[in-house]
Parts: structure tokens; C-alpha cells; sequence
């Protein structure tokens, strides 16, 4: 735990020495689309342990894997039916053994996905609970009567869309559900679930992983009351259903940051593992999940940067320094472009400005989670309508919020079904490109793979990168400067998000550490540098620099 008489204001605080977690890269894997060793069109665990020597080489130092637990797949995973055992078709607990063993050897820690708030329907827990008050496990769900009309027993909407209630008979009753009918909330105010999930945490843990992700952390709490959620004032006509109230009850109730620290209670029975929080929030509520005492995630996701629009340097920089400002003291920020619930970035942002982006979340101060197939530029699939075997259930209702089509295997080769599998894989590739694999951007230097790699080595070997100071620097208009100090050495990072060329003052004795693409052309005897459009370059500064 951090000592907060150390910290100075949250900016100027380098962690001296780093945790591993606030060192390293963490690559998030999908792992039904890495690697399909067993043939089946399924990738699976033993499929990541023959390709840990890639992610070794591509210089990741931990990797947090989507759900692997058995799952009838309702939401993929995402509902669990045994929260300790590994689904047959990712492979078995020895499996899972093995491919820790061989990452733990490459020096790659393992986070996994903890889902808490919710477990599948088929779940022993919940077919014990939905035979009715009388079950031991009846008050482990959350369970209602109609209201006097015969309707559920409040408005409250899954995220999925649709009531988040379904009616069962017996015990005549109507259960809770956030996402998917077949993913029951589990009621955390009830403390024999929150020690079930203490010693769910404790088995793998016991097991050597280096921690977990905690899926939807700011949902375990609630309105005690379950009132109705208001009707949001900003919301007309024609807007996404989705958007129409305010989930002001449904969730980050009053016992949310005591549920978190039931949590950490447990990573903290053992030495050097970490705690990532699913918090999408504002940024005020969403740093809270760091805890008054950092006792809560050692990391609440941070989903700025998802939710950009125009990726202009104007609209970045106060984004930044908001969410700079907004870190409660001693608490170690992170940034992600994206995951498993969002459309490529390479897609949002387009292949010309996307190394730009790259760019930005590796150097800026805090933990990058990377997202895979993002260092090879992959896009967005499109699967032409009724063309797939499955469907995601949030695409059920809304088509446009399809989130498989950041899910599609991984590009490793030029062959069949781009060398993921064998046989037919469960989504198809996303692209037939032969270009957008590991095989060819391996040997090409210019491929964004190469880029990226020499990106996420050059964060691991210079201490500014990796936990220095931030502090924004003026420049010209779209490109977005700062310096990170440390006292190892400063380096300053240009980017330049704008489509002209833009020239920004260096310091003449300044080297350039990496560029984007091909280096810029320096001026005025050194003084300037001509950036092209979308082009961002790493600087290491002669003079000392300004501690945040
Ligand atoms: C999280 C996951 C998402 C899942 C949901 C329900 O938001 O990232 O994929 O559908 O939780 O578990």
C-alpha cells in the first residue's frame, strides 16, 4: 500500500520503485479468438501457452483474459456457471496450470476476469434459489412479487435492454437481472455471497494469478429499496432506449466502495497482486473506486479515451489534466483505447491516425491495457445479417451495438482463416487482408506491429515512460505536447492529432526516441521540428525538465 506522507499532489508522484502493474503493459486477451489449438474453431488456454514466446516478444508484461470459466453463454462467459473450473472447450484446470507456469517463466503476470455481480442461471446457486423461500440460496438472488398491477416490481432496465426482471414460476416470483435474463444478480448485501466470492477469488489466487479484473464493479450495490430509476430530463423522443433513464438506483449504491473493499480485502492476503475495476462512471465517481485509503481497485478502468469524439489535441488535453486533477493522492491512473465491449480503434479512428493514438496511450502517465489484434491495425468485422451461429445479446436488441465485431480471431498468418484454427473458426476473421497478420508485420519494420513493439520496449526501458511526471506543454494548435519527468531523465512527446503539418520548438539538443513514421525533418538550427499530419515523436530532452 501506497504511503500517502510520500505523495506530493497526485502529478508529481513517481513511484519509487514501480509495482509491476504500474510498469507494464497489460494486453487483453479474448480467449475464444487468440488461438485455437484443439481444433475445434474455439481458441482455448493451451493456444495462449504456445503463443506466449509472441506476446513475450511483443513486450506485454501481463495479460488479463476475458472469462474461461464454464458458461453456457448467454453474454460469453460473462455468466458463469462454476466460478472455479475452466470451461471444457478453453480447455482444464491443468491447462490453465500449464499456461501459467509458461507465462509466469516469460515473465508475463496473469490477471483474470472476476464476475461477481452476476453468475448464469444455470448456476447451482441460482437453481437452488428459484425453488423459492424456503432454499438456503433463496436470498442469494434478488428476488420480488409483482406490483399490484401484475408488472415487474420496478422500472429498472437491463443494459441489454428490456425489463432487468424475469418472472418465474415457481416461486411465482420475479428475479433481477442487469444484463441477460440468464445472468441473475447475485444480492451482495447478503454476506454468505460475499464470502462465496471471497473464496472464489482465494482458489485461483492459491493458484498463482497475479489478480483479476472486476467486471462491473460499480454495480454490486444498490438501491436497498429498489426504487424506480427517474426518467432522464435530457432524453427525447427517438433517442437510444438505452438512454432513457438514469440508472441512479440500479447501481454504485450506498455499500458500492465497501463491496470493492471486500474485494481488495482478499488480493491483499497476498503479496504483489492487483485489483482492476470495471467502472463506467464519470471520472469524479468512477477515480472513487480507487478508495478514501486506496483500498479499493488498485486500478478503476479509465474510459476517457473511449468516449472522444473528435481526437482533436483541444479536446484531449483537458481530459487529461481532468482526469489528472480528479486522481484522489498516491492513486496510479490508467488508460485503454478500448476493449472487448467496444468497436476497434483502428475502425473509429481510421488506419492514418491510429499509430498517433497508439502513441498517446503509451506515453502517457498510467497503466495502458492494450486490446489484442489492436497492434496489427485489425478493423471492425461486418457479418452480413443471419450469417452467424450466435449472436450478442446486447446486438439482440440493438443491432448497432454489436460488440463480435471486435471479437473476431486473431490475424496470425496468411493462411486459412488467417492461421487462428484449422477449421471454420467461430466468427469469421476480420479481414482477409494478408497484410493484417502476425506473420507479415513481423518482418516488415514500417508495419504497425513493429511500431507498437518498439513502442511498448521503449516504455519498458525508459523510467520516464513508464512512471514519470506528467505535465502538459503549450504547442501549436492539434498537436498535443507534454513532458514526463523522472529523475532518470525527461522525455517530451509531440502529437500531432491534425491533418496539416504543424512545427513544434525542441530543444535543440534533443533526440528523437521513436516517431510514428518515417522522423521529422528538424529547423531553425535545430529548434524546430516540422511534424507531418497525424505524426507523434518521443523526444529525450537534454535539460532536466519540471517534475509534473
Ligand atoms: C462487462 C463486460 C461485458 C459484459 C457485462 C456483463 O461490462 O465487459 O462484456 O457483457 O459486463 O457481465
Amino acid at each position: 500500500m501506497v504511503n500517502l506522507d510520500d505523495v506530493g499532489r497526485s502529478g508529481a508522484w513517481v513511484p519509487d520503485p514501480p509495482a509491476w502493474w504500474q510498469r507494464e503493459v497489460i494486453y487483453q486477451i479474448y480467449p475464444r479468438s487468440f488461438f485455437d489449438s484443439s481444433g475445434d474453431g474455439i481458441g482455448d488456454l493451451p493456444g495462449i501457452r504456445e503463443r506466449a514466446d509472441y506476446l513475450a516478444w511483443l513486450g506485454v508484461g501481463a495479460v488479463w483474459l476475458a472469462p474461461i470459466y464454464p458458461s453456457p453463454d448467454a453474454d460469453l462467459g460473462y455468466d458463469i456457471s462454476d466460478y472455479v473450473n475452466v470451461d471444457p472447450r478453453f480447455g482444464t484446470l491443468d491447462d490453465f496450470d500449464a499456461m501459467l507456469t509458461t507465462l509466469h517463466e516469460r515473465g508475463i503476470r496473469v490477471i483474470l476476469d472476476l464476475v461477481p455481480n452476476h453468475s448464469s442461471d444455470q448456476h447451482p446457486w441460482f437453481v437452488e434459489s428459484r425453488s423459492g423461500p424456503g432454499s438456503p440460496k433463496y436470498d442469494w438472488y434478488v428476488w420480488r412479487s409483482s406490483r399490484p398491477d401484475g408488472s415487474p416490481p420496478n422500472n429498472w432496465e437491463s443494459y441489454f435492454g428490456g425489463p432487468a426482471w424475469d418472472y418465474v414460476e415457481p416461486p411465482g416470483q420475479w428475479y433481477l437481472h442487469s444484463f441477460d435474463r440468464g445472468q441473475p444478480d447475485l444480492n451482495w448485501d447478503n454476506p454468505e455471497v460475499r464470502e462465496a466470492m471471497q473464496d472464489v477469488m482465494r482458489f485461483w489466487l492459491d493458484r498463482g494469478v497475479d489478480g483479476f479484473r472486476v467486471d462491473v464493479l460499480w454495480l454490486l450495490s444498490k438501491d436497498p429499496e429498489l426504487a424506480d430509476n427517474p426518467v432522464n430530463p435530457e432524453w427525447g423522443e427517438g433517442g437510444p432506449p438505452w438512454l432513457r433513464l438514469l440508472r441512479a438506483n440500479s447501481e454504485d449504491g450506498p455499500r458500492a466502495h465497501e463491496y470493492a473493499r471486500v474485494l481488495r480485502g482478499v488480493i491483499d492476503e497476498y503479496p504483489d497482486r492487483v485489483m482492476v475495476g470495471e467502472v463506467v462512471l464519470p471520472p469524479a465517481r468512477a477515480v472513487a473506486f480507487h478508495g478514501e485509503r486506496l483500498d479499493e481497485a488498485h486500478m478503476p478502468h479509465n474510459f476517457a479515451l473511449t468516449e472522444l469524439r473528435t481526437w482533436s489535441a483541444e479536446e484531449i488535453r483537458p481530459v487529461v489534466e481532468e482526469y489528472e486533477r480528479q486522481l484522489p493522492r498516491g492513486a496510479w491512473p490508467n488508460w485503454l483505447l478500448g476493449d472487448h465491449d467496444f468497436p476497434r480503434i483502428a475502425s473509429r479512428l481510421g488506419p492514418e491516425r491510429t499509430r498517433v493514438a497508439h502513441m498517446l496511450l503509451l506515453t502517457l502517465r498510467g497503466t495502458p491495457t492494450w486490446y489484442y489484434g489492436d497492434e496489427l491495425g485489425l478493423p471492425d468485422a461486418h457479418f452480413p445479417p443471419g450469417t452467424l451461429a450466435m449472436i450478442d445479446p446486447q446486438a439482440s436488441t440493438s443491432p448497432e451495438r454489436d460488440r463480435f465485431i471486435a471479437r473476431t480471431p486473431m490475424q496470425w498468418s496468411a493462411g486459412p482463416h488467417a492461421g487462428f484454427s484449422e477449421v471454420e473458426p467461430w466468427l469469421p476473421v476480420a479481414s482477409d487482408d494478408g497484410s493484417l497478420t502476425v506473420e507479415r508485420q513481423r518482418e516488415d519494420p514500417d508495419s504497425v506491429l513493429s511500431f507498437v513493439r518498439s513502442l511498448i520496449h521503449l516504455r519498458r526501458r525508459t523510467p520516464a515512460l513508464a512512471s514519470g511526471t506528467y505535465r502538459s506543454l503549450s504547442g501549436p494548435p492539434s498537436v498535443l505536447s507534454f513532458e514526463r519527468w523522472h529523475p532518470d531523465g525527461t522525455v517530451r512527446v509531440h502529437l500531432n492529432f491534425g491533418a496539416t503539418s504543424q512545427d513544434v520548438e525542441v530543444d535543440g539538443a534533443g533526440r528523437i526516441l521513436l516517431s510514428t513514421n518515417e522522423p521529422p525533418e528538424t529547423r531553425a538550427g535545430g529548434h524546430t521540428m516540422r511534424l507531418r499530419p497525424y505524426q507523434g515523436v518521443i523526444v529525450r530532452t537534454a535539460a532536466p525538465g519540471t517534475p509534473g
